[in-house]
Parts: structure tokens; C-alpha cells; sequence
């Protein structure tokens, strides 16, 4: 009787054993249903999306350093509903479109822009193909300099779309920040003493940049927007890192004027950035330091003496520059 009582014990003892680890296991299943659950709501939460448009979402809230490192791919792209065209170039038309509440222009090529149409008169409206092929190579180009180039005054690369397309065009499309035109006589002095010290920035940017000199071929007002008031280059097809060659000094002008550019083993020395400065000079910086206030006349006067005679290398000009915004802020400050 002694014995089955302790027998019974024993095996009451193993029963509560075994409940208490039934009862841990269930509270710890539990815990992990309800994590599950918590998944499936926030699926079901934003019906429709795709990880990548949520990913996208929260990537632009959280910072703008997470942006700038996501790329925006083909399947991204090609969602993107375009809205009205922005401008047309040669080989270009940009179109104003929006992502993830992010204003964007998405360029590429078209059949109406100047190369295409001018090919299609040359080689017949059946041979379109080959005519966009160099078109689309040109945005290729320009989606590898914007790749490269990363600096606060190239517009900022948002990402690219190249489809190699069996029976069909190629589709290239490159998606980048939307700018305003650059448009100096509408601005104040001080807004275009900024836009004189950005583009001198770039030009230093241009001459040291990691894959050579830069040269901005075609450089004109049009291949600059004023993004987030900054002037940034947003045209990159023309760029070259080749130096003019040449048999004498007389092969080194530019726009037709001897700026003292030497002929060394069949090269115009520093060519590429001396040329970025003049056309600049005569595009920006003329007619912003012709037309200095009285407090910074003279030192305006000095820049546009050293910009004639071509003496000045690109971190002169930026030092020179900030040297007359120190001034002029100062001044404006004490009065
Ligand atoms: N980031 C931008 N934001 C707003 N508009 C832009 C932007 N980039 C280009 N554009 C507009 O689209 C036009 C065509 O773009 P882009 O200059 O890149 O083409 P293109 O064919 O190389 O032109 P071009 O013949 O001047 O070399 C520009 O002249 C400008 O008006
Ligand atoms: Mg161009």
C-alpha cells in the first residue's frame, strides 16, 4: 500500500511535469503566431505594392544619403507614367514624370528629336533602327559620365534603363533630378554671384575629375538646370576628356582668339579646361562681374582682368569668387 502510494505520487508529479512544459510551449507557439500575424498585416495593410515601391517609400523618408544610393531600375521606370515634355534636344526629349512623390525628369530618345528626324530623311524612315542606335548610345554615354561623376553640381543620376530588345527599338531611358532653366538676367546680383561660384566649382571638379580634364563640348545655358538653387550640369553627351590636337599654337584658339594656349608634342596644353573657362566667362561670368555692385567693383574688376589674359587656373577663380560673395556679404551685413 506504502509502495502504490508513492507510485501514485510519482506519476502525479510526472503529470504536472508534463502540463507546465505543454503550458511553456504553448505560451512561446503563441508568441510566435502572433509575429507571423503582425507580417500579414502589414501586407495587407498597402494592398497592391510591391516591396520594391514600399522599400522605395521609406528609403526617400528615411534620408536623403539612402536615396541618392538607390538606383531605380527598368521594371521602376517603366511604371513611371510621363507627363509633359520639358524639353527636346538633338538627341533627347525630357519628359517631367514623378516617383514615390520625387519630382523626376526620365530623357530618351524619340522619333521627333533633331538626330532622328534628320536620319530618317538621310536613310529612309525603314532604316529607323539604325538611326536610333547612335541616338541611344549617346544616353548611354551620358548614364555612364552621370555614374562617375558624382558631385553637388552634375545633377544627380536616379537611375537607367537599358533594354536590348529583340524585333524592336533598344529602349534607353536615364532618370534624373528635374531643374529650372538658368536664366541669370532674371535673378538678383547675389543670386548670380551663386551661380558664378557653382559653375566655377564645377569647372574645378571638371578639371581634376577621375576620368581626365573634362571639356564641356556645345557649351551652352541650356545644358545647366538650377536644381534645389544649385547650378548643376544636366547635359553630359558632349563631354569629352580629349585635348585638342594640334601641328602649331594656331590650332589652340578659342572661339577664334589666342588665349595663350601652347602647341606642346601635338597637344593645346590644359586645352579642355582653359576652354571651360572662357565659355563660361562669356556665359556667366562677364555679365555677372560687369555689372558688380559698387562694393565689390574692384575686385570684379580684378577677376574679369585675370579671365581675359587667361590667367587664372580653376581653384583661383573659385577662391577668387568666394572672396568677392565674403565681401559683398559682409558689406551688405554692416549696412
Ligand atoms: N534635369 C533636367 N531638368 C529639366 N529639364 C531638363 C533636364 N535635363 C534636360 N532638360 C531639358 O531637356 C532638353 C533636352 O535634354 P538634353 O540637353 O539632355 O538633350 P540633348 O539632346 O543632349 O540636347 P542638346 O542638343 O542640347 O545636346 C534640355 O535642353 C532641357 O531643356
Ligand atoms: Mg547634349
Amino acid at each position: 500500500m506504502h509502495g502504490s502510494l508513492r507510485q501514485c505520487l510519482r506519476e502525479f508529479l510526472y503529470v504536472v511535469v508534463v502540463v507546465e512544459i505543454l503550458i511553456v510551449l504553448f505560451i512561446f507557439q503563441g508568441a510566435f503566431i502572433d509575429s507571423t500575424k503582425s507580417h500579414k498585416e502589414i501586407d495587407m495593410v498597402i494592398p497592391g505594392k510591391s516591396r520594391v515601391d514600399i522599400n522605395f517609400q521609406s528609403a526617400l523618408a528615411a534620408s536623403p544619403e539612402v536615396n541618392r544610393n538607390h538606383s531605380l531600375t527598368c521594371r521602376e521606370i517603366e511604371h513611371m507614367v510621363l507627363d509633359r515634355p520639358v524639353g527636346r534636344g538633338t538627341t533627347k526629349t525630357a519628359f517631367k514624370s514623378t516617383f514615390a512623390g520625387q519630382t523626376v525628369v526620365v530623357k530618351m530618345v524619340t522619333d521627333n528629336v533633331k538626330d532622328i528626324v534628320a536620319c530618317k530623311k538621310k536613310k529612309g524612315a525603314h532604316n529607323i533602327n539604325s538611326c536610333f542606335k547612335f541616338a541611344q548610345y549617346k544616353i548611354m554615354k551620358e548614364i555612364a559620365l552621370l555614374e562617375q561623376l558624382r558631385h553637388p553640381n552634375v545633377a544627380q543620376l536616379l537611375g537607367s534603363c537599358i533594354r536590348n530588345e529583340v524585333d524592336k527599338n533598344d529602349r534607353v531611358m536615364v532618370v534624373m533630378e528635374l531643374g529650372k532653366p538658368v536664366d541669370i538676367r532674371k535673378m538678383g546680383w547675389p543670386m548670380q554671384l551663386q551661380v558664378a561660384l557653382n559653375m566655377a566649382e564645377l569647372l574645378h571638379y571638371f578639371h581634376n575629375s577621375p576620368i581626365g580634364s573634362i571639356r564641356i563640348g556645345d557649351f551652352k545655358k541650356d545644358q545647366f538646370r538650377l536644381i534645389n538653387g544649385t547650378v548643376k550640369i544636366s547635359d553630359l553627351d558632349d563631354l569629352t576628356v580629349e585635348e585638342q590636337s594640334c601641328d602649331t599654337a594656331s590650332d589652340c584658339l578659342i572661339m577664334g582668339k589666342d588665349n595663350g594656349v601652347p602647341c606642346i608634342q601635338s597637344i593645346c596644353k590644359d586645352f579642355n579646361t582653359i576652354a571651360n573657362i572662357q565659355v563660361a566667362n562669356k556665359l556667366f561670368f562677364h555679365p555677372t562681374f560687369s555689372k558688380a555692385p559698387s562694393l565689390v567693383q574692384e575686385e570684379s574688376d580684378d577677376l574679369l582682368r585675370a579671365l581675359s589674359t587667361s590667367s587664372l587656373d580653376t581653384d583661383s577663380l573659385r577662391n577668387r569668387i568666394r572672396s568677392i560673395q565674403r565681401t559683398y556679404k559682409a558689406s551688405s551685413a554692416n549696412r
